[in-house]
């Protein structure tokens, strides 16, 4: 529920140059946004300036304005207009800008005709209408849809507020939805240019929050290629702290996720405010702490090496930032973003349905495939109960390794031998569907796309091009250039019965420059480069409404939430190692629903770290995500094999669960307990699963009590391993005994109502 009130509040305050008590009036409207548990509160104040008052814990007070402490510094400029420089410095500004004074992080800059950056904003109306617009960016030669969530009349309101800079005719307008049934505010600014001049964007963040206070950790996650989304916290201190991608993608190595946690929040308890930019490409992320020992914290795309001309009459959208918050701790801010993004952001046919158990053969044979093998593969896997067939890099050009191809879509008929159609009707006879995997953003040297058109790729004239994998980016900001691309797929896609496609992405942007924009748009290459790659997905999406499609990038790199705006599921990383997968799958549940996390059981010894582990471990830990195979089931121990009916037999019983239900993180595997534990309820309470998986083993810690949640404390369950019931009282204020012995063992337990 959004509101809009006039307050006019009355006070007394000293005029120090007057040397005398005076009574003051001051006139503001004040906004609330309020979710199911959460209030957000900003105003503007009689000066025209947007200062934030509150985000927290809901209150249904309508008035917020005492806090904004008019009668002091630094609410009342008109006051003391001496001395606005305190003014500028102290205030919450809800959307701050640069040139006045305020000498915290920005949300705006510019660059204007005559060489300025200043830009002064100020209010000039609102409008509050229900449900959600949907976004999309204006180019010259078309119109992309961004990713952003979405809301229909009674979901949801949105509050636009209007700003302007009267010197440049620069209009920001601020949107806010506001969630009805989830703690979720989701934040975007368009920028028009209405006035004479052009002017140069030099940073438009999508969000910028004032808390009061700095007392608060700041969680991110961090990683490497094999390691994504490593939970960290640290406290925050004075100054600037936070985390960005430069490389075009939103990157192996940090996660466009930042959030904000009181100093005692855990799983179950404390505050937790999560601020999550629906975006792919270089984005920003950061808490600031002031002098005053209040913090800002900052959102949006990268204004690194960014820069976009605005032409008179042109607009620019910045995509959405997405807060969440908890007043329980950091496990319902996860769960709030599970739910929102299950039914707010990921869309089509998959949505809410249950994805085919696939096999893929990448870690089964790599590049050395051909139609036989991949057909044995099959049929091996239909006698399982596996019900897709994914064939991985290599089915194309003359791609025997990774140096060559890229561009050239078209089916090497040397390894299919009687082309794909013929392959895919084989799958297709042995009771399996079929997926393939495309790199589409990319360009090999050694290509006849290439070698017709070098300029394609991205590059700076002048310059030598880095190579990455042997291979280069393809410039995405020429509509050329993806219209071939796109052809290309969909001639693939019409030769045959492909009911899925991994889109994967597996190098950087370097030398971050096109052969076709003009100088003085140059800049603007990362983030077209992103608006390319949504316009290939929103077409391919729009083409094959029954695709299941996957994105990827090297393993987990591109895991955010505009990907999964098109994708309803994300390849997690490429370490498919249980152990490892814990600590990856865990951080990733932070803002990212288990449903949209690949996760497949891959052979052992594994191939990202050499480790061997039970076929059942594997099993349970691939259950938390979308589930499949990634080996050679032709080739793997016969024990094995006779455990893939059963895996999937389980994993088809608690999908449902991990789809729709609840998540609770139980475990601590960083601890010296060493073993992960999670489980997820089914939102009635009448069905739960509960894994646990231990890490190293160690002495005299073979049982152990783990104490469940999220179930119904007045509900009696029965659990599928003792065959005894007890109240979910009993099994959460007393927990239940968990036998694991041995490295890496595991067990999975139901708990359905009785
Ligand atoms: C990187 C992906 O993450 C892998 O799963 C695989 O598809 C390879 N690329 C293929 O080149």
């Amino acid at each position: 529920m959004i509101k809009a009130l006039p307050i006019t509040k009355h006070y007394t305050r000293w005029n120090w140059r007057t040397q005398q008590n005076e009574d003051y009036t001051e006139s503001v409207v004040q906004f609330i946004l309020n979710t199911p548990k959460s209030t957000y509160s900003f105003a503007a104040l009689e000066c025209g300036y947007l200062a934030h008052i509150y985000y927290g814990k809901r209150t249904d007070d309508e008035d917020l304005v005492y806090l904004m402490r008019l009668d002091e510094n630094p609410f009342t400029p008109k006051v003391n207009s001496c001395d606005m420089g305190t003014f500028m410095d102290n205030t919450p500004f809800e959307y701050p800008t640069t040139g006045k004074g305020d000498y915290r992080e920005p949300a705006l800059m510019i660059m204007d005709s005559e060489g300025q950056s200043l830009v002064d904003l100020k209010y000039k109306g609102y409008e509050i209408t229900s449900g959600k617009p949907q976004v999309s960016q204006e180019l010259e030669d078309m119109t992309v849809t961004l990713p952003a969530t979405f809301a229909g009349e009674g979901e949801a309101q949105t509050l636009a507020v209007t700003l302007a800079d009267e010197r440049t005719g620069l209009e920001a307008v601020l949107y806010y939805t506001a969630f009805e049934k989830l703690d979720v505010i989701a934040r975007s600014v368009i920028i028009t240019n209405k006035g004479d001049k052009a002017f140069d964007i030099r940073r438009v963040f999508s969000t910028s929050v004032d808390f009061d206070s700095d007392a608060y950790d700041l969680i991110t996650l961090n990683g490497t290629w094999a390691r994504e989304r490593a939970i960290e916290r640290s406290k925050l201190h004075h100054g600037k702290q936070g985390v960005d991608s430069r490389r075009g993608e939103s990157s192996h190595q940090n996660n466009p996720f930042i959030a904000l946690v009181s100093h005692n929040a855990d799983e179950e308890t404390g505050e937790a405010y999560g601020f999550n930019l629906v975006y792919s490409g270089n984005f920003f992320a950061q808490a600031e702490v002031t002098q005053f020992r209040r913090t800002r914290v900052s959102m949006g795309i990268n204004s690194f090496d960014f820069s976009w001309t605005l032409e008179c009459g042109r607009s620019f959208t910045a995509p959405e930032a997405v807060m969440v918050y908890s007043c329980e701790g950091i496990g319902c801010m996860s769960r709030t973003y599970h739910d929102l993004y299950r039914q707010h952001l990921i869309r089509g046919e998959y949505k809410d349905k249950a994805r085919p158990v696939l096999i893929n053969n990448w870690e089964a044979t790599y590049f050395d495939f051909d139609t036989d093998k991949l057909i044995a593969i099959a049929k091996e896997a239909a006698k399982s109960g596996i019900e897709m067939l994914v064939m991985d890099d290599g089915w194309f050009g003359k791609r025997n390794t990774d140096n060559c191809s890229l561009g050239d879509w078209v089916v090497n008929e040397d390894k299919l031998k009687g082309g794909l159609k013929h392959l895919v009707d084989e799958v297709n006879k042995a009771g399996l569907r079929f997926g393939i995997w495309f790199e589409p953003e990319m360009i090999s040297p050694d290509s006849d796309l290439y070698r017709a058109h070098p300029d394609w790729a991205i590059q700076v004239k002048g310059s030598s091009q880095t190579l990455s994998r042997t291979q280069y980016v393809l410039d995405y900001s020429r509509k050329e250039v993806r219209d071939n691309i796109y052809s290309q797929i969909k001639a693939i896609m019409d030769s045959a019965n492909i009911e899925y496609i991994k889109w994967d992405m597996n190098r950087q942007i370097t030398e971050p420059g096109s052969a076709a924009l003009p100088a003085g748009r140059q800049r603007e290459l990362w983030h077209r480069y992103v608006l390319g790659v949504y316009d290939l997905q929103n077409r391919l999406t729009t083409d094959y409404p029954h695709l299941l499609l996957e994105n990827c990038s090297g393993g987990g790199a591109r895991f955010d939430p505009g990907m999964l705006y098109f994708s309803p599921q994300i390849w997690t990383s490429d370490d498919t190692d249980a152990i490892e997968r814990l600590k990856i799958q865990h951080g990733t549940s932070l803002c990212y629903p288990c449903s949209s996390m690949g996760a497949h059981v891959s052979d052992c010894p594994n191939h990202t770290v050499g480790r061997t582990t039970p076929f059942s471990t594997r099993g349970n830990v691939a259950m938390v995500g979308t589930f499949g195979y990634e080996l050679d089931i032709t080739r793997i121990p016969e024990e094995d094999r006779a455990q893939i009916p059963v895996q999937i037999e389980q994993f088809k019983k608690y999908n449902p669960l991990v789809r729709e239900g609840d998540q609770y993180r139980l475990g601590d595997m960083f601890s010296d307990n060493s073993h992960d534990a999670w489980m997820f309820v089914s939102k009635d309470k009448k069905e739960a699963v509960f894994t646990a998986v231990q890490v190293l083993n160690r002495p005299n810690f073979h049982s152990r009590r783990i104490k469940l949640r999220g179930l119904c404390p007045d509900k009696n369950y029965l659990s599928s391993q003792t065959g005894e019931v007890h109240s979910g009282a009993t099994l959460m204020n007393c927990g239940i005994n968990i036998e694991l012995s041995g490295d890496f063992s595991s067990v999975v337990i139901g708990f359905t109502e009785v």
